[in-house]
């Protein structure tokens, strides 16, 4: 089934949700592989962190194609045994979920100075487009004035600590319902369950 039903996420849904975790699993491993392994500003080391940048904005057209899907399709229900505090719980690691998917590529592209050539179409860098230069001038603020609070978000923050934290305490959560009490909500996720 490709649409969800009110018990099981149809597959569009899963292979967005996958895809998403996939292309965040991608963005940490070319940036540390980038790091670890190659003297910065070398070749490989661009060719990794531009690789990086294009993984992370796959992650905000996937965030807009869920989006979509989520609005014009029924939300599996939750087990009824579900305390309400884990319902809330859901419902808000869900929201932080789909804002760092936003703030992630938004941050991480509004605090780097370069852009993403894709062959058949690039991205500029922010700082050498209109409205990145309007907006400076604006604030009078040079480009290191503005780009430190993205940085500090992106890399200090949120891409260090802050997600790793969240996406424990989902993936936890998911498998403590599969493991302990048994229910429907990460077979709900997985690839090889028939939609009911
Ligand atoms: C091993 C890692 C992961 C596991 C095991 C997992 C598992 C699940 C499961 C079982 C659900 C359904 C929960 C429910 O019905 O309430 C779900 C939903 C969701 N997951 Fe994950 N997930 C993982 C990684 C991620 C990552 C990396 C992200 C994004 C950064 C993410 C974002 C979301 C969001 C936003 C939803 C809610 C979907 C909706 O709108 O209904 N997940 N996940």
């Amino acid at each position: 089934m490709l649409k969800n039903s009110e018990t099981s996420y149809g597959s569009v849904a899963k292979w967005l949700h996958w895809l998403t975790a996939l292309a965040f699993l991608l963005a940490y491993i070319l940036y540390w592989y980038a790091h670890i392994f190659f003297e910065v500003r070398s070749e490989p080391w661009r060719l990794s962190q531009t690789l990086h940048k294009a993984v992370g904005f796959s992650v905000l057209l996937f965030l807009f194609l869920r989006l979509y899907w989520r609005h014009t399709n029924p939300k599996p229900k939750l087990p009824d045994s579900m305390p309400w505090w884990q319902v809330k719980a859901s419902k808000a690691t869900h929201f932080l979920l789909y804002f760092f998917m936003f703030a992630m590529p938004v941050s991480g592209y509004l605090g780097n100075g370069g852009g993403v050539n894709y062959g058949i179409f690039r991205i500029d860098g922010f700082r050498r487009t209109e409205p990145g230069i309007w907006i400076m001038d604006k604030l009078n603020l040079t480009w290191e004035q503005w780009e430190a609070p993205f940085d500090f978000f992106h890399y200090h923050l949120v891409g260090p600590y802050i997600l790793w934290v969240l996406i424990a305490v989902h993936a936890g959560a998911a498998l403590y319902h599969h493991f302990v009490h048994k229910d429907d909500v990460l077979t709900n996720m997985l690839p090889n369950r028939r939609s009911k």
